[in-house]
């Protein structure tokens, strides 16, 4: 089988078989297929797309390039969720705990941030003494005694994707459906989960700008689950600005604690019963998705959440007294308030803009190497609907080194679009995609 066959396939909008599809990743892995034959192939399916059983292969031909998590001595359905990112998003903060705390095992393994914000491990790692690396034994006997964990990746994981990813970065092969759904599906496969729940961000600080490519998305990964026999449910939720309040690792985890305390923001405790009753409902702990958000609701007006978190912290050996007391987290030195220029109402805020102002102050990676500040950041106090009057503040800049302080004042104030007119609160949810069909809210 020549590679040179396989891409000329494509090119002229033919289906790939299984074979074809093997034969390529695996000669990618292992250097046969060069990376130029690679980036000529992903190029053909940006143009002719893929088929749902195509997705389905190159999904699994890249899962098995690597090591394949085997998380069978864990007890009961495996649950793992996914966000494709986005500003000030903290749902797996508050979510893995409280799903566990409902009786779900949560397994996961998350990701560093590069770009604009910190990933889920950059903000754990605000917990003096915290670790993140352990080994695949130590991940499955603390799901097993305490019932999550979240951990660095462990072993050699799709290799085939990270040769790949790196590729389309500079080859503008990015944004194709099949690619981005098999990248995404490869991973939580490979990780070991039985069952996947996806928060797939839309608008201006997301990777998928728009509506109907989104919702798009989120169908490719429930068709990819269905058919390699994993459940999945694949919400579309919003990311024209960003979620709750906070943008900057230690403050993300003092939301992510407040809203455990049932003190949080009501944007980010919604997306969190949405994804938490789809993720109860997967793992069979609830007969459904109401009956789920009622259990979830209970556990957290109760604490079972925080005190879970608290558990987790611990086994990772973190200090719990930060958790306690959220106050003693790392704190930036100064706190700048950015007031209004105008009165009026905030129509718009451009969150991919506050990201890129969070990481300027030190949130997030400028490199791979970047050493990230974890007290700084961003907070909100005025969101997309509010009324302001001249001079009201709309967001605290939370900084250390303020050489770049007016660098950020100008992003953010360019972030903010004040009018006249009052604008509606932004729709949160816009749908949930599982085997059973689209469900538009
Ligand atoms: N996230 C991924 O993991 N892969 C993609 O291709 C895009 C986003």
């Amino acid at each position: 089988m020549r590679t040179y066959d396989i891409i000329y396939k494509k090119r002229m909008g033919q289906e790939l078989t299984h074979e074809e599809i093997d034969n390529l990743v695996q000669g990618f892995t292992r250097g046969e297929v060069a990376d130029y034959q690679m980036a000529a192939w992903a190029m053909a399916v940006c143009l002719q797309g893929m088929t749902a059983r195509e997705t389905a292969d190159l999904t699994m031909a890249m899962a098995r390039s690597g090591d394949m998590i085997d998380l069978s001595a864990i007890r009961g359905t495996k649950v793992d969720k996914h966000s494709t990112g986005g500003v000030g998003d903290k749902v797996s903060l508050v979510l893995v705990p409280l799903v566990a705390a409902c009786g779900a095992p949560v397994a996961k393994m998350s990701g560093r941030g590069l770009g604009h914000t910190g990933g889920t491990l950059d903000k754990l790692e605000s917990v003096p003494g915290l670790r993140v690396e352990r080994s695949s034994q130590e991940f499955i006997d603390q799901v097993n005694k305490i019932g999550c964990a979240v951990v660095g990746q462990t072993g050699n994981l799709v290799p085939a994707d990270k040769k790949l990813y790196a590729l389309r970065d500079v080859t503008a092969t990015v944004d194709s459906i099949p690619l981005i759904a098999s990248s995404i599906m490869s991973k939580k496969i490979a990780g070991g989960a039985d069952a996947i729940v996806l928060d797939v961000k839309t608008g201006s600080g997301a990777f998928m700008k728009s509506l109907d490519d989104s919702f798009r998305l989120a169908q490719a990964m429930v068709d990819i689950g269905r058919e390699v026999g994993r459940e999945v449910a694949a919400f579309v939720s919003d990311m024209d600005q960003p979620l709750g309040w906070a943008v900057g690792n230690a403050m993300e985890v003092s939301e992510a604690i407040e809203t455990l305390r049932g003190f949080g923001p009501q944007d980010l405790e919604e997306v969190c019963l949405a994804l938490g009753a789809q993720m109860l409902r997967l793992a069979g702990v609830a007969p459904d998705a109401a009956a789920a958000r009622k259990q979830l609701l209970r556990a957290l007006r109760a604490g079972h959440g925080l005190n879970k978190l608290i558990e987790m912290v611990e086994a990772q050996g973190g200090d719990v007294n930060y958790i306690r007391q959220p106050v003693s987290l790392p704190r930036a030195a100064h706190i700048v308030r950015l007031a209004a220029p105008e009165a009026g109402y905030v129509q718009h805020i451009e969150a991919l803009e506050v990201g890129v102002a969070a990481a300027m102050l030190g949130a997030g990676r400028e490199t791979k190497d970047s050493v990230l500040d974890l007290g700084v950041g961003v907070l909100l106090r005025k969101k997309v609907g509010d009324q302001v009057d001249r001079g009201d503040t709309l967001a605290e800049i939370h900084v250390n080194d303020e050489s770049r302080l007016a660098e950020v004042q100008e992003r953010l104030l360019g972030a903010y679009r004040i009018g006249a007119e009052a604008v509606p609160k932004h729709l949160l949810m816009y749908g949930l995609v599982t085997e059973a069909g689209v469900e538009r809210f």
